[in-house]
């Protein structure tokens, strides 16, 4: 008897799939209506109590499973862990289905050591009654949230419609994220693709992000960040920042944006601070970039706010130094193809413009323009910056 319930509870727990927890073997129905939180929760703790390594969450595929706001809590007993995500994850129908709107993140990982997210399935969290609401874009949920994931990768996986930033990396050491997809629509409000902030040795490579708003945002903290091969479009494009809001002391530094292309967009390759913030955002490379149809191509603004401007008395600024934008091909959509707007207080220095072959789709001249800012350029551009 007590061998017939050890044998079901091993079957029941999924032990004897290997290492597989297969969220359908938890109580999930997958029927895309039943809220299956609970059942992922199940599985994920059975998973992450139990020892050993290369343990495996299985989402199936040909399921669709309805989920609530939820947490993956870490750390685990296991070294690493996986979440394999092949079926579909949706969020409620709509916002008055949420059973917690005050949750800032829908679907969570927490302090989880060696987490490797990935598949060829897609989350999505059905957005737009989020994006149409009157309600403040801060108060919408972020999709997926990692934070205190050392030794995160993330790969495969497509996002849809997130109600607010579909990724947000934070507190984080070795990360990696690829071919993955980010999808929203370009008008949706405040739904960045991946925020990252107070992480360390990110690599991010053959990613498609086009979601209406930054495709990149590097936040706070933000060091050792590689970036190479995404499409980036329709949205706002890579930016550092914003930083230095509400005098806050903000630091980005060693960054590298390489083989990028920017359809589309708002912006290319921005620095964005806002007036009265102090720390840095230096090291910064932007490198072989193509452009089709940009609006700003190479912007630096260090007089941001996001609600538009005001004249303030500024005191002092997130200093810039040392950012590089080499080889930029393509077209403008304005005639202003480098806008390097500084701050009189700290100007940004070293600042190096190198084979920029913008031309505007109207056929004009380009312009650029710059202010409180030093370096130099290989093209005609000199005028523009400053020598020291
Ligand atoms: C990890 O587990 C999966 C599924 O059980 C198996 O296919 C794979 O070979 C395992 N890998 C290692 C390194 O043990
Ligand atoms: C980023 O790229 C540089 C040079 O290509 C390399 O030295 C560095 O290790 C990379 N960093 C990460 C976090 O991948
Ligand atoms: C910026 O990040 C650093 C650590 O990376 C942290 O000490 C500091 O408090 C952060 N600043 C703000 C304003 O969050
Ligand atoms: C840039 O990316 C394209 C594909 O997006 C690839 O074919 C090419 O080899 C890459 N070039 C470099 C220098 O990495
Ligand atoms: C840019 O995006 C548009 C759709 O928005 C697409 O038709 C076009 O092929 C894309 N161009 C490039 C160069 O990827
Ligand atoms: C400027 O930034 C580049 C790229 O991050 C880095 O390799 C270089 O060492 C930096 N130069 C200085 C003087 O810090």
């Amino acid at each position: 008897m007590v061998r017939v319930v050890f044998v079901l509870t091993l079957v029941h727990f999924g032990f004897v799939n290997g290492q597989i927890y297969d969220v359908l073997k938890f109580g999930a129905k997958g029927d895309g209506t039943t809220d299956d939180s609970k059942a992922f929760v199940e599985a994920w703790k059975a998973m992450c109590s139990s020892g050993g390594s290369n343990k495996t969450l299985l989402i199936p595929s040909d399921n669709t499973f309805l989920l609530q706001p939820l947490v993956f809590q870490g750390p685990c007993n296991s070294p690493s862990v996986q979440v394999q995500l092949e079926g579909k994850i949706v969020a409620p129908l709509n916002k008055a289905a949420w059973s917690d709107l005050e949750s800032c993140e829908w679907v969570s990982f927490n302090k989880i050591i060696g987490l490797t997210v990935l598949g060829s399935g897609t989350i999505n969290g059905r957005g737009s009654s989020f994006w149409e609401a009157n309600m403040p874009t801060s108060k919408h949920p972020t999709q997926l949230h990692f934070e205190g994931c050392n030794n995160l990768e993330i790969n495969g996986i497509t996002s849809f419609d997130s109600p607010r930033n579909h990724i947000s990396i934070h507190d984080c050491r070795q990360v990696k994220i690829t071919q993955i997809k980010l999808i929203a629509p370009g008008d949706s409000p405040n739904t960045d693709g991946i925020d990252i902030s107070t992480s360390i040795d990110v690599e991010i490579y053959d990613t498609i992000v086009g979601t209406g708003d930054d495709c990149i945002a590097l936040n706070n903290g933000s060091i050792n960040i590689n970036i190479t091969r995404m499409q980036c479009g329709p949205g706002h494009g890579i930016s550092v920042g914003s930083l230095g809001k509400d005098g806050e002391e903000s630091m980005v530094e060693n960054v590298q944006v390489t083989n990028c292309t920017f359809n589309e967009t708002n912006n290319g390759a921005r620095i964005k601070t806002w007036p009265n913030g102090k720390g840095y955002a230096r090291n910064i490379v932007f490198k072989d970039i193509t452009l089709t149809e940009t609006k700003n191509p190479i912007i630096i603004d260090q007089q941001y706010m996001d609600k538009g401007r005001i004249d303030v008395e500024e005191s002092s600024a997130v200093a810039i130094s040392n950012v590089t934008f080499t080889n930029f091909h393509g077209t403008s959509r304005q005639d202003e193809i480098i806008k390097i707007d500084c701050s009189e207080v700290t100007s940004c220095k070293d600042i190096v413009l190198d084979r920029i072959d913008i031309t505007t789709v109207d056929g004009k001249k380009p312009i650029v323009e710059c202010s409180n800012a030093y370096g130099h350029s290989t093209n005609a551009y000199d005028c523009c910056l400053k020598t020291q």
